[in-house]
Formats: structure tokens, sequence, C-alpha cells
């Protein structure tokens, strides 16, 4: 694993992979910086971030779908910290599991706003800051949905295909000391797992588990990664959810 302290900005970091990863980080000496909307849960993670590590890990309420408070988080990282080393661009959410035509619109324009529009807000902002120094490492969460399809989550599939091609799309662009990757990380016991899959969902690994092995690879993507499409090692297979056969609906 890379030995040196790492600057790392994780969206999406109240629940879920986001908090496992900055918390096995932060272990590791990391300096994290943090945000998510849910404040109670930002503040018991950063005593939690403080006693791992006794940094000054700087965590923001801030939605990911606004373009102004990303663009406000950016300038107090560049005035505090000048530029920051690793990206994870994790902050998302899944629809209900409806049809797509039963999905309201405002449901699936929000999966679209914080998966797609969230994640580019933040390279928008962020990216730029590490322009100077023509370093960092840049990871997309994505999805087996990003490389596959679920018929009951198609905002949810379409914004993580919108991830993939994204992340490809930046790669070819970026300059060569900077690193895009999307990153399916497998499937994990999360809160959005659990309203997914139900009862299924504790069949797999915790965060903490996936935190381990998420942390040792992200930190160890190099530029001849760049463009890649990665998976988390052990990522687990789906539960026999997708298997529904279309309906036979006579025309008589
Ligand atoms: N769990 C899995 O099996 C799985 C599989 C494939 C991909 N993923 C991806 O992994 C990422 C994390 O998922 P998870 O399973 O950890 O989900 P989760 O437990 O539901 O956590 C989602 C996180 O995203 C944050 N978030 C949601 N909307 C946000 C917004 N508008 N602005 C800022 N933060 C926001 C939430 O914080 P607040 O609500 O406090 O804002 C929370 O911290 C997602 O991109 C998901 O698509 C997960």
């Amino acid at each position: 694993m890379a030995a040196t302290k790492k600057t790392v900005l994780i969206t999406g970091v109240t629940r879920g992979i986001g908090r496992a990863l900055a918390l096995e980080l932060a272990k590791h000496g990391h300096l994290i910086i943090g945000c998510g909307r849910d404040k109670t849960n930002l503040d018991s993670l950063q005593l939690q971030l403080s006693n791992a590590s006794p940094q000054n890990h700087l965590l923001f309420i801030a939605d990911v779908k606004s373009d102004d408070s990303i663009r406000q988080m950016a300038h107090t990282v560049r005035d505090k910290l000048g530029s920051l080393d690793i990206i994870v661009n994790n902050a998302g959410v899944n629809t209900a599991n409806l049809k797509f035509w039963e999905v309201p619109g405002e449901m699936f324009d929000n999966v679209i706003d914080i998966n797609i529009k969230g994640a580019a807000n933040v390279l928008r902002h962020f990216i730029p800051l590490m322009l100077p120094r023509n370093q960092g490492i840049i990871v997309n969460i994505s999805s087996l949905y990003g490389r596959s399809v679920g018929p009951l989550a198609s905002a949810y599939c379409a914004s993580k295909w919108a991830i993939e091609g994204l992340s490809k799309s930046i790669a070819k662009k970026l300059p060569n000391g900077i690193t895009i990757v999307a990153l399916d990380p497998g499937i994990i016991n999360t809160d959005m797992a659990v309203a997914y899959f139900g009862d299924l969902a504790s069949q797999y690994q915790s965060p903490q588990e996936w935190a381990l092995k998420a942390t040792s690879m992200i930190l160890n993507i190099t530029t001849a990664d760049n463009g890649a499409t990665l998976i988390v090692p052990d990522p687990g297979d789906l539960p026999n959810l997708d298997t529904e056969k279309r309906p036979e609906v006579s025309n008589n």
C-alpha cells in the first residue's frame, strides 16, 4: 500500500461505504475531506475520524446536487489545503423498485441529479485543484448496474452507465499525471442494498470488510489505469432477482 499520507475527498460519508472508507483511510493516517446532508451523522463521523487519527479532517454539510455548495467546498479546500490527492465520487441514491413507467418524474430526476450531475459538480470544481501539480486519482463509484441492467432500477442503471461514459470521456483529456476510473464496488450490505434487496442484503459483506479491500485498491491505482473500469475484489453475486420473464399480454 502506498506509504505517503494522502488527502482524500469522499462524497457521501454519512453512511454506507463512504463512511467506512473514510474511517479506514483515516486509520492509516490519511486526511479526509467529506460531505453529506445529515448533520448528526457528520458530527459523529468527525469524532470517529479524530479518534482514528488526530488531523484536521474537513467535513461539510453539502448536497452534491448543488453546484454552488460544491464550488464553495472546493474553494474552502483550496484555501485550507491548496490541493488534494484523491477524489472518490461516492454519493448516490436509487429509486424505489418500480418499472420505469411507474417511477414518478421527480424520483427519476433525483437519481439523475445526484448520481450524474452531483458527480459532475464534484469533478468540475475539484479537478482544477489537481491540475497545477499534475497529480491525482479520481474514483467515480459505479455499479454492476453501470455495466449490466436491473429491470426495476432503470434510473439507477441509466445514471451508472452515464458515470462509466463520463469517466472514460474525461480520461481522454486529463493531463498524464492524473488518473480517472469508474469503480464497481461490488455488493455491500448498506441502507441502499437493504432498500433494493430486502432481507437478502444481510448475506453480503459489511461496509467495513469492503473498505479494507477498497482502501488498498484505491491507494494502488496508477496512471496506467486511466479510463479503466475496475471492480473491487470478491464483489458478491447478484441474488436471483433479475430472472423475471416479460409478461405475456394477449391482444384479444
Ligand atoms: N451498496 C451496494 O451494494 C452498492 C453497489 C453498487 C454501487 N453502490 C454505490 O455506492 C455508493 C454508496 O452507496 P451505499 O450503498 O453506501 O449507499 P447508502 O448507504 O445509502 O449511502 C449513500 C451515501 O450517499 C450520501 N448522499 C446521498 N445523496 C446525497 C447528496 N445529494 N449529497 C451528498 N451526499 C449524498 C448519503 O448521505 P446523506 O443522505 O447524509 O446525504 C450517504 O452517505 C453509491 O454511489 C451507490 O450507487 C453501492
